[in-house]
């Protein structure tokens, strides 16, 4: 395992009894870069993440994040990552201030290093106006902010975000870009990010195309489009994946 790397696997797999949910797959994510795990349904994203956040232990292959082995040390693991699940749970009947309280208590956040971070990710995300408003109230994108702020409370070197965007419409879909980006740039977070919109591809580093639990390819954005002489990730996602089930069927 390199420990350059903020996270490393070697042929991670997860069965789940005679069904392989990730089939053997390989990749490293450099410090700082925004990893996009691309793929439809059922594709494996997820339990990729939750064998990355510690949460599911793999059933074979290795694995580190931020240094920390995946099958023995996922409590160092949770103290250095920030995760905001693909359904990801504020409390609706809580404002999002107490949301906040709340989650940064789980990270041992407390007292005056509480409300000092929570005025910084109030700030950063742009979430002032809604501080003592029910979270249940608050518009989708707004809550998605939300969830984000609550889950860089503790300043996490690594940020797992499942299908973030979900459901949010497109301006506020770009506003969580440019703050992903400022996440990455300004702060040097690792960022693994699943989506199932394409056109997001563009906005990482490199991207893992995923399809039944195996990696078809991983590269830039830009190479992927030049090697397979297409113009966006939509029409290379197609073609790479057209191609894997055309010779699977040969
Ligand atoms: N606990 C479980 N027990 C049995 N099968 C599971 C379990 N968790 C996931 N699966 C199966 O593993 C496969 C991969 O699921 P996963 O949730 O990782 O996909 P995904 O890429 O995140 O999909 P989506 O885009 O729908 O979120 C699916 O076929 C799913 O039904
Ligand atoms: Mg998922």
């Amino acid at each position: 395992m390199n420990h350059d790397y903020a996270v490393d696997v070697e042929d991670l797999t997860k069965r789940f009894g005679r069904f392989t949910a990730v089939d053997h797959i390989d990749f490293s994510v450099r410090r700082g870069e925004i990893f996009g795990f691309l793929g439809a349904n059922g594709a494996g994203k997820t339990t990729t993440i939750r064998m990355l956040c510690g949460i599911l232990l793999p059933s074979d292959g290795k694995g580190s994040v931020a240094g920390y082995s995946i099958m023995t040390q996922s409590e160092r693991i949770k103290q250095v990552i920030g995760y905001m699940s693909q359904r990801f749970s504020l409390y609706s009947d809580l404002t999002v201030r107490e949301n906040m309280e709340f989650f940064g208590g789980t990270y041992g956040l407390k007292n005056q290093k509480l409300k000092n971070r929570i005025e910084r990710v109030t700030d950063l995300y742009g979430i002032g106006d809604f501080l003592d408003q029910l979270t249940g109230d608050i518009p989708l994108g707004w809550k998605q902010r939300v969830g984000l702020a609550s889950a860089t409370l503790h300043d996490p070197q690594i940020l797992f975000l499942d299908e973030p965007t979900s459901g949010v419409d497109p301006s506020a879909r770009r506003q969580f870009w440019q703050t992903i980006y400022q996440l990455a740039r300004g702060s040097g977070t690792t960022i693994f990010v699943t989506t199932h919109y394409l056109e997001e591809a563009e906005y990482c580093d490199r991207a893992a195309i995923m399809h039944k639990g195996t990696i078809l390819d991983l590269d830039t954005p830009a190479s992927l489009k030049s090697r397979y002489s297409k113009s966006n990730m939509e029409d290379v996602f197609v073609h790479v994946i057209r191609e894997h089930e055309g010779e699977l069927t040969v």
